[in-house]
């Protein structure tokens, strides 16, 4: 059996000491709910749900996690874990289905609801201890099930109940096993994290090893030691991924490090400037600007199918990018602003769950054959957790709070043919859009805001004359994960700004729409 560790991860290092981990039955919330404790400053990882108690005990966690899931405990092949997990004597706290769960293997009944609970609930506390110390008697959570415990063994005690869930609560009297019905990890459960942290400190005993300072001394001496005087190549974007990356590596290795930034003429507008101020404010490492516009551009041609548009694009990355770095004399080094997410949705964690759907999400990687050795400084990262480090170290609230940007940039957004024309249209609307949130203060709570340009023409009048000009497709959304995400709901008067202002600047648009649907079942983008 092999227990090591991902090689991310040093083992003599404090911040990783305590770990919790979060055993994934497909919930859409169980990297929230990893985030969640990671705030409690307790690092915290997701497992696969079935992993075994050799594995689990090979990353010595100080608690688990089960997550919920979209299935019935009763039904045929639902998920399970190895039963033998709740016999550790590691403290074991069931969300949802996870609590179903555990009540299932302990001898409980789950049955289907008569009406599925979905939504904020009152909640009546009968317990105030551990789990629920310093929790008042009546409490607002969240609950999302068509399942619930309608019994549990006479080793169960019941800590709480709402009006329809008689056992929204439970504590084991003899091991360390809890459940909680409703979902400590959403905000609209107000004291989630009480919860949480109560279970993290009280039941699991953690003290708060995970700092994000102490993660980045450790991270920029762990890069130093692999880097030797070697040469690192890092692609800048303008994203936080990509700056905060540049970053941590400035401070490491400094000279030895050579940024690229490809401009591939489907930027926003005025992107590549903040770009280079960025890095010519923040950084003095080399710096090479690789003007690919035309290549591009040819190379989107005739061509409307989005995929198609994904494939051409990534292809010309890659060539650019690998003429730059065949320039850069000993570069050794390939650094890329991987996300944690991005681990685990490529399937690649260690004892991690199974790759999810995330096919076209991976413009902009860099086939193996380039030949180098990777750094992945923020591989274990949460996005948050990225922001986080970026103002630790220095960058500007302006990158730090960016919108994320598609690696096919304006192309997705540019609904059927991509040309220089086309662009410049879109660019200027979506600059608009842009500043008039900014300029709303909604900037923050807004996830991500752009414009669309789609490919039909409406008729319009302007002055005296019939206009046929291009409409235009607003698109606003609020999401914690970017997996799921609701349109956001800009007051009308910034929406009327937004659109009175593009059609009186942006020559060639008659017309605005407000995207307002959710994903799923619509996405963010477009295409
Ligand atoms: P969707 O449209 O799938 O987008 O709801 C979810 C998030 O991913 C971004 N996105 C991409 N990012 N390459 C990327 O690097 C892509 O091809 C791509 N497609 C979508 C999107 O902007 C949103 O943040």
């Amino acid at each position: 059996m092999d227990a090591t560790l991902p090689k991310s991860q040093d083992s003599s290092s404090r911040i990783f000491d305590e770990r919790v981990l979060v055993l994934d039955f497909g919930s859409q919330y169980a990297q929230l709910i990893a985030r969640r404790v990671r705030e409690q400053n307790v690092y915290c990882e997701i497992v696969r749900h079935n992993i075994s108690p050799e594995r689990l005990l090979a990353h010595n966690p100080k608690g688990i996690i089960l997550s919920g899931g979209p299935n019935s405990v009763y039904e045929n092949g639902a998920p399970r874990c190895n039963p033998e997990l709740l016999d550790l004597g590691i403290p074991v706290l069931g969300i949802c289905y996870g609590m179903q769960l555990v009540c299932d293997i302990l001898g409980g009944k789950v049955d289907s609801t008569p009406s599925r609970e979905y939504g904020r609930a009152r909640c009546h506390v009968t317990s105030h201890e551990d789990l629920f110390a310093g929790i008042p008697d009546e409490t607002d959570v969240w609950m999302s099930h068509g399942d619930q415990v309608s019994r549990v063994s006479d080793d169960f005690a019941a800590l709480a109940q709402t009006d329809t869930c008689p056992i929204a609560a439970v504590r084991h009297d003899t091991l360390p096993v809890y459940g909680l019905q409703f979902h400590p990890e959403v905000t609209h459960t107000t004291q989630g994290g009480t919860i949480l942290h109560n279970f993290l400190t009280v039941v699991c005993g953690c003290e708060g090893t995970w700092h994000l300072g102490d993660f980045a001394r450790e991270t920029i001496e762990r890069m130093r030691k692999q880097v030797g005087d070697g040469r690192v190549i890092c692609g800048l974007s303008g994203g936080v991924d990509s700056s905060v990356t540049a970053a941590l590596l400035h401070k490491a290795i400094g000279p030895q490090l050579s940024c690229i930034l490809v401009n591939n003429g489907l930027l926003r507008k005025a992107e590549q400037e903040a770009v280079l101020a960025e890095f010519t404010n923040h950084f003095h490492a080399d710096l090479h600007v690789v003007d690919a516009e035309d290549q591009f551009l040819s190379a989107l041609e005739g061509v409307t199918e989005p995929q198609e548009k994904r494939r051409r694009i990534g292809h010309a990355f890659i060539e650019c990018f690998k003429d730059e770095a065949t320039k850069i004399e000993d570069a050794r080094f390939l650094a890329q602003g991987t996300l944690y997410p991005d681990v685990i949705e490529s399937g690649a964690a260690q004892d991690g769950p199974a790759a999810t759907i995330k096919l076209h999400h991976n413009v902009g990687g860099l086939p193996d054959e380039l030949g180098f050795e990777l750094i992945e400084p923020l591989r274990d990262l949460f996005k948050d957790e990225v922001r986080k480090l970026g103002l630790e170290l220095g960058l500007p609230e302006e990158i730090v709070w960016r919108h994320p940007f598609p690696g096919p940039g304006l192309a997705v957004r540019c609904l059927g043919e991509v040309t220089r024309d086309r662009l410049d249209v879109l660019r200027e609307a979506d600059a608009v859009v842009v500043e008039e949130i900014k300029a709303a203060g909604l900037y923050r709570q807004t996830s991500q805001a752009f414009a669309v340009l789609l490919p039909v023409q409406s008729v319009g009048v302007m002055g005296d004359a019939r206009t046929y000009e291009n409409a235009v497709a607003v698109r606003c959304v609020d999401t914690a994960d970017f997996m799921t995400a609701d349109w956001s709901h800009l007051p009308y008067d910034v929406l009327g700004r937004i659109s009175t202002r593009i059609i009186n600047e942006v020559k060639g648009v008659n017309r605005i729409c407000y995207d307002i649907s959710s994903k799923p079942p619509a996405t963010i983008e477009w295409e």
